[in-house]
């Protein structure tokens, strides 16, 4: 991993690639790993930036109170950092879609297309923000031991039942990166989650070409509510993997890489 200062952290990140800029954004508590099977194939033709968030993986924490929009600034000054100033294609799974709406209405001049995987665009109702809430207290009640007990929690809902039983090894490896976060990060952003805002609103005026992925049975963000998302969008299309769940990118790398490239290369004079 590289490193490189930005704001008041380390930023751990990937960089691969000549090309139009590519930054793919991890969930929720996730690293960079989870782009593995999209970092290499897709840096064959484009310049692919994996960070990890700021508290997760490599990334130091700082002092910054954790928001969506923190997130987003962060991988601004990531971009700065790096000297990219063309508008990237920005790529997020879940959490890091969350940063994507985020990222859009804060630095609309940074970004020229969207692929937004498995994740939502509506804020937390108030029974799943209290569930958050009295998560982020048994994680912390846990002291280290939180991070797998969050791991735990998590893991039974990320992947489909058949990628359960295909890929275990995929599970095992996203459970022990999981568990190897820190706790109060995970805790932290439990809050922030829960805090976040809703971006149905934003939806309509977002009209950069926009690719919607998402498992068929994705228990987090499901496939209608997503197609909610597409609906609302001016120039999104949706494409559902059959047999997968949360973890799209992980569970069917060749369909979610065949997906954006097609669609990268569809797209290619908007950036
Ligand atoms: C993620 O995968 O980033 C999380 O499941 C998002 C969430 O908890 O809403």
């Amino acid at each position: 991993m590289l490193r490189t200062r930005v704001n008041d952290i380390n930023v751990a990140y990937q960089i691969r690639g000549r090309g139009k800029p590519l930054l793919l954004t991890h969930g929720f508590p996730l690293d960079h790993s989870m782009w593995r099977f999209q970092f290499e194939v897709l840096a064959t033709e484009y310049q692919v930036i994996a960070p990890d968030l700021r508290g997760f993986g490599q990334t130091t924490r700082g002092t910054a109170p954790i928001s969506m929009k923190q997130f987003a600034d962060d991988l601004s000054g990531l971009l700065d950092a790096l000297g990219i100033f063309d508008p990237v294609t920005y790529c997020g799974l879940s959490m890091g879609g969350y940063i994507g709406w985020e990222f859009w209405k804060n630095f609309p001049e940074r970004i020229c297309r969207l692929i937004q995987c498995d994740t939502r665009s509506i804020g937390d109702t108030e029974l799943v923000a209290r569930g958050r809430r009295q998560m982020a207290k048994r994680i912390t009640e846990q002291g280290p031991n939180g991070s797998a007990l969050a791991a735990d929690g998590m893991i039974p809902k990320l992947f489909s039942e058949h990628s359960a039983q295909a890929v275990p090894e995929r599970v095992a490896q996203l459970r022990g990166v999981i568990a190897e976060n820190d706790y109060q990060m995970i805790a932290e952003t439990q809050l922030a989650l829960a805090n976040r805002a809703n971006a149905n609103d934003w939806l309509p005026d977002i009209n950069i070409p926009t690719l919607l992925i998402c498992g068929e049975h994705d228990a987090i963000s499901p496939a209608d509510e997503m197609r909610v998302i597409a609906d609302a969008m001016p120039n999104a299309t949706i494409k559902i993997i059959e047999n997968v769940g949360h973890m799209a990118p992980l569970e069917h790398p060749q369909a979610v890489n065949n997906l954006i490239r097609q669609f990268l290369k569809q797209t290619d004079s908007s950036c």
